[in-house]
């Protein structure tokens, strides 16, 4: 299966080595970015691995024209997504985002009835949810062992320095980027529901900006009413002395008690049911480098498979949407009493 990247950043290196490990089923033909020597970057990673030629674009619609793709990964700012993927579609390519898929509600829907209408596939980068203990909970959910939920924790205590917000003027803006609670917290507040599985009643939210100089906040809380009644909470920060702390998902059921934490959600600190499996002894705990995990690969994986069955991808559009949706759910709450940037 032919791919091709559109915005060669940060995140593209990890979308590579994700291409590169699924190699027996796909191919990057091409890869673009308005900076061209970030394209360049992209395309000698790939090259030094394997004997292919990646042709190089800083224009992509001239790239959807010329190159034989049938997938293109788009991993632009994220207020650039919604523009790229229709277009992308409209090009008749299926498409993976990366998160947020887009930065209104109204937009991710017009990417889902885009797609479905030309039967393209859409996948989005929650690749947290494919991290062995997440799946090991996902397994312990599905098979009834925590009785009635009460409460969802997504806890994500990390640092985002200024230099951070420098290297990228998008970030920590509302056009394009968020604050934390869409940038990094948006993964755990997407494990987070989909544990809970169900739709939102009622979001309480309180943010601001502490410490960088940004637009939107870099620590935000969230209340968060199910309409199964269980309650979700959720603690996000950008500002951890002196770096990242952990991120923690922790669920609290009548019958059982799981809490994987670690730098990002890739150890399993407490694991405790009234019944007992095969499976509880297995410790699927693993060693990430950074916050990003290892899940883009079993992403991409199971995208490829999905468009080769013709069958929607194990997180599709409709599942982006849904964290994005509690988010700006939460955002719109809080504009009254956010007075915004009160420290600079
Ligand atoms: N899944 C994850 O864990 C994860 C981690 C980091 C970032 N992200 C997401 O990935 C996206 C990119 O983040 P990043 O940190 O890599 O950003 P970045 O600023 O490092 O890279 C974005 C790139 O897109 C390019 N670009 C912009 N418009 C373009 C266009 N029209 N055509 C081609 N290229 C274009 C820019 O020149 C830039 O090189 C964001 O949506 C972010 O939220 C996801």
């Amino acid at each position: 299966m032919n791919f091709a990247i559109i915005g060669c950043g940060r995140i593209s290196k990890n979308h590579i080595d994700a291409l590169l490990l699924n190699y027996n089923m796909c191919k990057l033909v091409s890869v673009c970015d308005i900076i061209e020597s970030r394209a360049i970057e992209r395309k000698n990673q790939y090259e030094e691995k394997v004997n292919e030629i990646v042709n190089v674009y800083s224009n992509y619609k001239e790239m959807l024209e010329k190159e034989n793709i049938e997938c293109v990964s788009i991993l632009t700012e994220s207020g650039y997504h919604a523009k790229i993927a229709l277009d992308c579609l409209n090009a008749g390519k299926h498409i993976l985002i990366e998160k947020p898929m887009a930065m209104t509600v109204e937009d991710a829907d017009k990417i889902n009835e885009l797609a479905k209408e030309k039967c393209l596939k859409v996948g989005v980068c929650h690749q947290n949810r494919f991290n062995p203990p997440i799946q090991k909970l996902r397994r312990a959910l599905e098979e009834g062992r925590f009785g009635k939920i009460i409460n969802v924790t997504a806890r994500i205590l990390w640092t985002r320095d200024q230099n951070y917000y420098n290297q990228a003027p998008w970030r920590g803006t509302k056009e394009l980027d968020g604050g934390t609670l869409m940038n990094q917290c948006i993964h755990n507040i997407d494990l987070l529901q989909w544990m809970v599985g169900s739709e939102i009643e009622r979001v309480y939210c309180e943010k601001d900006t502490f410490l960088r100089n940004i637009k939107m906040e870099d620590f935000g809380a969230m209340l968060i009413r199910f309409k199964n009644k269980t309650i979700g909470i959720v603690e996000g920060s950008a500002c951890v002395y002196p770096k990242n702390l952990e991120e923690t998902l922790s669920l609290f059921g009548e019958k059982g008690t799981v809490v994987i934490g670690g730098l990002a959600v890739n150890k399993i600190q407490t694991w405790d049911f009234a019944d007992k499996r095969e499976y509880d002894d297995i410790d699927d705990s693993s060693d990430v480098d950074n916050v990003y995990g290892k899940g883009h690969t079993p992403l991409y994986k199971d995208f490829i498979d999905a468009v080769n069955d013709n069958r929607e991808p194990y997180i599709n559009g409709q599942e982006g949407r849904k964290a994005l949706n509690i988010i700006l759910t939460a955002y719109k709450q809080s504009e009254d009493n956010y007075e915004g940037s009160t420290n600079i």
